[in-house]
């Protein structure tokens, strides 16, 4: 029986041994009430990671995104975004619900934008425009293929943004990702940043939570918008307590997922595999029939995911080894025919 070697999501994790020991010791309190302290502790210490001056705690990173928008925009406005971004594949129009915002695609370079064409794409004030009031950036971008958007560019968008009148909101989902590859402080990427989102059950491996980062002043309306989308959660610090052990324990061991997604990469490209060299946790390999192969493999005991007809999605994290790798590339050496 072929080791089973699930690749569909870095999502997939399960809480390590002593992750789930900081679960059962953290300190809990109604946070509703402020009272958690682990929550309180975890907020904090995201907020001094990303250079700002709070943090919110919420269940999930579609919330945190949700959440950025609704405080940075009025009903009516238009948020800019690269055309592969969150948001706007998947989660589930909520933009439009919840914020009553439309929302103006700029297509990038596998998911990274040019701070020129941003700048194209804010219109002139006009009576028959949706008035642009935020650009939203994704970093790493997820459908772009865990790809990172410079420091540098972070500052040049942020920097277009600004000049135009706009606000900036990151979707770091995955930003510790694209700390680890270039070796910047996550700091960095988030300087001109007016709001930040932030996930926990990505590649650090929590079972649940995600953060809106930004100034007091946007957090306490952020806290607000959480409590009216049913997001104020009691004795959360059960789940914070894995987001803080993560933060300190799961940044810097990414640099594996990195590493074993290349050599799955280079492996498949000697197979005669054609994907795009990967610049974090993420492969996208191009083939004729992507939902075919994806069931092929499954067979084989290798789970991915086909995001388009022609596109599979390999991920690694913290769940796969350097022998799941292998194994992973020996099947797809035995579906290649
Ligand atoms: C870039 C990006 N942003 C936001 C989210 C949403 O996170 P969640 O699944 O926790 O709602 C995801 C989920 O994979 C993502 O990839």
């Amino acid at each position: 029986m072929p080791l089973t070697v699930d690749l569909r999501s870095d999502t997939l994790t399960r809480p390590t041994p002593e992750m789930r020991a900081a679960m059962f010791a953290a300190e809990l309190g109604d946070d509703v009430f402020g009272e958690d302290p682990t929550v309180n502790l975890l907020e904090a210490k995201v907020a001094a990671l990303l250079g700002k001056e709070a943090g919110l705690f919420v269940p999930s990173g579609t919330m945190a995104n949700q959440i950025a928008i609704r405080c940075t925009t009025q009903p009516g406005d238009e948020v800019i975004l690269e055309s592969g971004a969150h948001p706007f594949h998947y989660e589930a129009g909520g933009a439009a619900v919840i914020s009553g915002v439309t929302l103006r695609l700029v297509p990038g370079n596998r998911g990274v934008l040019d701070p020129d064409m941003v700048r194209d794409a804010v219109r002139p004030p006009n009576v028959h425009h949706a008035p642009a009031r935020l650009l939203s950036v994704e970093n790493t971008a997820n459908r772009g293929g865990g790809t990172v958007t410079p420091v540098a560019t972070c500052a040049a968008l942020t920097e277009v943004a600004h000049q135009a009148g706009l606000l900036a909101h990151l979707d770091g989902a995955r930003l510790w990702n694209a700390t680890v590859a270039v070796g910047a402080p996550p700091s960095a990427f988030t300087a001109g940043f007016d709001v930040v989102s932030v996930c926990f059950s990505k590649g650090l491996g929590a079972p649940v939570g995600s953060a809106v980062v930004g100034s007091a002043r946007l957090i306490e309306h952020a806290r607000r918008v959480r409590k009216m989308l049913g997001g104020g959660m009691r004795q959360a610090g059960v789940l914070a307590g894995a987001c803080v052990y993560a933060l300190d324990h799961h940044i810097g061991r990414l640099a594996e997922d990195h590493r074993r997604a290349r050599t799955l990469w280079e492996g498949l490209t000697e197979l005669g595999f054609s994907a795009s060299a990967p610049e974090t946790n993420m492969i996208y390999v191009e083939v004729p029939d992507a939902p075919k192969l994806a069931s092929r493999l499954g067979q084989e005991g290798v789970r991915a995911i086909a995001l388009a007809w022609a596109r599979l999605r390999l991920v690694t994290h913290l769940d796969v080894d350097d022998a799941q790798i292998a194994a992973a590339i020996a099947a797809f050496g035995r579906v290649r025919g």
